[in-house]
C-alpha cells in the first residue's frame, strides 16, 4: 500500500491541493506538496514516476507521462443509452426491483454508477486509500452536474476493507439485497489479448496497475464471497469471461458477455 506521494498544482490551485493532501493524510497517506508553474504534458514527461496532480478538474493519478482520474462524466453517454433490458449487469443484480446493493470492490466506481443511474441504492466500497480519494472527488463533482446527480444521490461511498464492512454487517444482523462483487482489473495480458477496449480505457489500466500491484497479483478477493453470501440472498461476481470461478464455487446461474460474465449466487433462505 502507498504510504507517500508527491501531489503537483498550480500556484491557483494549491487550496484544492491542500484539502486532497489532508483527506489523503486522515486515510494514511503522506503528501508531498509541489508547486509547478505549469502543469503541461511536458512537465507529465519529464517527471513520469507514479504522483498525484490538481487542476481546475480534480484531482488526478500520473505516471509514465499519462494521468487519469475516474472520470464519471465521461460516463453520460453510456448511460444514457443504458436500460433494465440492455444491461447485462442490470438482469445479473436485479436492478428492476430498485435494490439496496453494496459494491465491495469500487475501483473506478462505474459499475456502481450505472447500477445507481438505474435505480439501485448503492454502498460503495473501497480500501485503497488513493483510489478512494479519487473516487470522492468525482462524487463531488457528480453531485454537482445536472444529469449525473440523481444517481450519484444514490451512492454512498465508504472507505473500508470489504472483508471488515461485510463481517461487521452480519454482526449487527444488516442483510442487502445484493453484494456485487469484482476484484480485479484484468490483467495486461488479457485485457491486451481478449478484450478489445479504447486507447483511453488501456492507459487508465496501466496507472491502475502501478497504483495496485500488490492487489492485482496477491489477493484474489476469494475471502469475500462467503462474507458477502452471509448478509445477502443474491451475490453476483463479474469475472473476465474465461476466469476461474471465485473462490472455486460454481454459481447457480451466468450471464455470459464477449468480455466479461457475471455470475450469481443465491441464498434462498437467508435468516438475518
Ligand atoms: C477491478 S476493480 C473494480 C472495478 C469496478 N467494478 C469499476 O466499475 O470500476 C477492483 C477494486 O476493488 C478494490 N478491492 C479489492 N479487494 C477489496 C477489499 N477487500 N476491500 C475493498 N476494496 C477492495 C481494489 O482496490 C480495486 O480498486
Amino acid at each position: 500500500m502507498v504510504s507517500g506521494m508527491r501531489l503537483y498544482s498550480e500556484a491557483e490551485f494549491e487550496p484544492q491541493a491542500r484539502q486532497f493532501a489532508a483527506a489523503l493524510a486522515s486515510r494514511g497517506v503522506q503528501v508531498q506538496l509541489e508547486a509547478v508553474e505549469k502543469l503541461n504534458a511536458r512537465f507529465f514527461r519529464l517527471n513520469p514516476e507514479l504522483a498525484l496532480s490538481a487542476d481546475a478538474d480534480g484531482l488526478w493519478l500520473c505516471a509514465g507521462g499519462m494521468k487519469m482520474r475516474p472520470d464519471w462524466k465521461a460516463e453520460a453517454g453510456r448511460l444514457k443509452r443504458a436500460s433494465l433490458k440492455s444491461e447485462m449487469i442490470a438482469r445479473a443484480c436485479n436492478l428492476a426491483e430498485k435494490p439496496q446493493l453494496i459494491d465491495a470492490t469500487a475501483g473506478l466506481g462505474h459499475d456502481s454508477l450505472l447500477m445507481a443511474h438505474l435505480g439501485a441504492q448503492v454502498t460503495l466500497l473501497e480500501r485503497h486509500p488513493v483510489l478512494f480519494t479519487l473516487l470522492e472527488d468525482a462524487h463531488r463533482q457528480a453531485m454537482q452536474d445536472p444529469f449525473l446527480s440523481a444517481a450519484a444521490s444514490r451512492i454512498q461511498l465508504v472507505f473500508s476493507d470489504s472483508a471488515d464492512y461485510l463481517r461487521q454487517r452480519a454482526a449487527q444482523h444488516q442483510a442487502a439485497d445484493v453484494v456485487y462483487l469484482d476484484p480485479m482489473f484484468p490483467q495486461r495480458d488479457q485485457h491486451q489479448q481478449a478484450v478489445k477496449k479504447q486507447a483511453q480505457v488501456k492507459k487508465q489500466m496501466q496507472l491502475l496497475h502501478l497504483l495496485l500491484p500488490e492487489h492485482g497479483e496477491m489477493d484474489l478477493g476469494d475471502n469475500l464471497l462467503a462474507l458477502a453470501q452471509a448478509i445477502a440472498k443474491r451475490v453476483v461476481v463479474k469475472r473476465p469471461r474465461l476466469a476461474v470461478f471465485l473462490a472455486g464455487q460454481a454459481p447457480q446461474h451466468q450471464w455470459q458477455g464477449d468480455a466479461c460474465r457475471f455470475d450469481a449466487y443465491f441464498q434462498h433462505d437467508l435468516m438475518l
